[in-house]
């Protein structure tokens, strides 16, 4: 609306006044209609649907709260914002209640008037583009459901829409239940491979010396047990997309064989000299930080680079907070049980503001997966309350709340003892931060501006202190 012509009606009996008013809300771009009573106004109102009437309370013949009342009756998308006189709130608030969005005090100044005009529309605008979104949630804010509109979301989404297009492979990182796997999932769906298998193998599932057969198939009697021959994993996502998660575990022997299938695109079966090739997209994921596994020699830097062609890195929830409330909504959705017998809509559920203030101070270390089991849990403890409370959350997010921040300190009048005063705020400080980074010292450090060395030769020490 904020660019489109802005429809106002303006009713007030004073004449000197309502063309003042109207003349600086037609210099601000409103396409101001007068009107000097309140049945003139109506009359108005039959014949054109304003955006905006703005009203005097008192006119004569027709008040300003009965023209308000009619023309929310006619238009429930209107904003109509009434002028009261000599400070009567009482006025204002009956005004309010029969559908005023908000109210201006005469005398008034033209910006006050302007300000309360711009934010009932932006309001008015959020209201019925909410209402809007929410029919629309499905298709805007997900990729093949993956919930998200912060800014970092957007961006992989973005991402997540060209490299699908590609036969790149994919490098997948972040910390556990942040969305991997679904993040896979939905680059196969959206690919040209999406008529082809999508194949998941999870590297640290399966013990070493089967991996390599669960990769690249077997003949009869490669190894013990190995009674028939198989197809890996590798032949059946042929044409399509494999996933081979948790591909830090990997041993370094198979690393290399890895090496090869994506340099080459071909592969023996274990136990078989007969060179298979095939057409298969690699995206693989890790929750470890596979540079550094690099650095340290415990991962070929070779095939790091050939998996890393395009990084993709899924962000932490708690740093993208703005996301809990879509997906609390998202796991409502799917939690909330089934219809009531005879009915055909499921029952609707809601979170309370409280709840959600905890849900959202939670520093969550298991990220959405912990979220998805948590409101799985809180809608069984609802026991079929049409909103879920602070009680109905998992204990550990009941006690979720934000760090305190020390403004000032008071000097006892007893005087205190510096050093260890000190040390007990150093201790809680490193407390919140390990406890805020699910124990991970490294990005603790990071938070303190201290280096990790530095942060753990601080836990000993405080240790010792207590
Ligand atoms: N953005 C999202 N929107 C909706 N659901 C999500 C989102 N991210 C994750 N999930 C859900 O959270 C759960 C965990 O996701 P997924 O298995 O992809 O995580 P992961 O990163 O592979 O975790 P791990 O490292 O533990 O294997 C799944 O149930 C998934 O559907
Ligand atoms: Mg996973």
């Amino acid at each position: 609306m904020p660019d489109q012509p802005k429809h106002l009606l303006f009713v007030e009996d004073e004449a000197a006044l309502r063309k003042a008013v109207a003349e600086q809300l037609a210099d601000r771009g409103y396409q101001v209609q007068e009107a000097e009573s309140g049945e003139v106004a109506l009359a108005k109102l039959a014949d054109f649907a304003f955006d905006i009437i703005v009203t005097d309370l008192r006119l004569p013949g027709l008040d300003g709260a009965s023209l308000v009342q009619a023309a929310v009756e006619r238009y429930p998308e209107i904003i109509a914002i009434v002028i009261t006189g000599y400070g009567t709130v009482k006025d204002a608030v009956d005004a309010i209640k029969r559908g005023a969005w908000d109210f201006v005090s005469k005398p008034f100044q033209i910006d006050e008037l302007l300000y309360v005009l711009d934010s009932a529309i932006e309001q008015r605008r959020l209201k019925s583009e909410n209402a809007y979104l929410r029919a629309q949630l499905e298709e805007r804010y997900r990729f093949e459901g993956i919930v998200g509109k912060s800014r970092v979301m957007e961006r992989l989404f973005q991402l997540l829409e060209t490299v699908a297009a590609t036969n790149s492979t994919i490098l997948v990182t972040g910390e556990t239940g942040t969305g991997k796997e679904v993040v896979a999932r939905a680059i196969h769906h959206n690919s040209p491979r999406r008529m082809h298998r999508f194949v998941a193998l999870n590297c640290s599932a399966i013990p070493e010396t089967l991996l390599e057969a669960e990769l690249f198939g077997h003949v009869r009697g490669a190894f013990t047990g190995a009674s028939g021959n198989r197809q890996g994993r590798l032949e059946q996502a042929h044409k399509g997309t494999l996933l081979l998660d948790e591909v830090g575990t990997m041993s370094p022997a198979l690393q290399m064989k890895l090496l090869r299938v994506l340099q080459e695109r071909e592969f023996e079966r274990v136990g078989d000299s007969h060179t298979i090739r095939v057409d298969v997209r690699v995206i693989a994921a890790t929750n470890s930080d596979l540079g550094q596994m690099v650095a340290d020699g415990e991962f070929r830097e070779d095939l790091f680079y050939r998996l890393n062609v395009i990084p993709i890195q899924l962000p932490p929830l708690r740093e993208r907070k703005e996301d809990i409330p879509l997906l609390v909504r998202h796991f409502l959705d799917r939690f909330r049980g089934e219809p009531a017998p005879g009915a055909s809509v499921k029952p609707p559920i809601t979170v309370s503001q409280e709840a959600m203030r905890h849900l959202m101070s939670c520093q969550w270390p298991g990220n959405v997966r912990q979220l998805e089991n948590a409101i799985e849990r809180a809608v069984a403890f609802s026991a079929g309350r049409a909103q879920i409370d602070v009680g109905d959350l998992p204990p550990e997010i009941q006690n979720a709340q934000e760090p305190v921040t020390f403004s000032t300190v008071a000097l006892p009048e007893e005087g205190l003892e510096l050093d260890s005063f000190i040390a007990s705020i150093e201790r809680d400080l490193i407390q919140r931060s390990l406890e805020r980074t699910g124990g991970n010292k490294g990005q603790a450090a990071r938070l303190l501006g201290l280096k990790r060395t530095t942060l753990v030769e601080k836990i000993k020490r405080l240790g010792r202190l207590q």
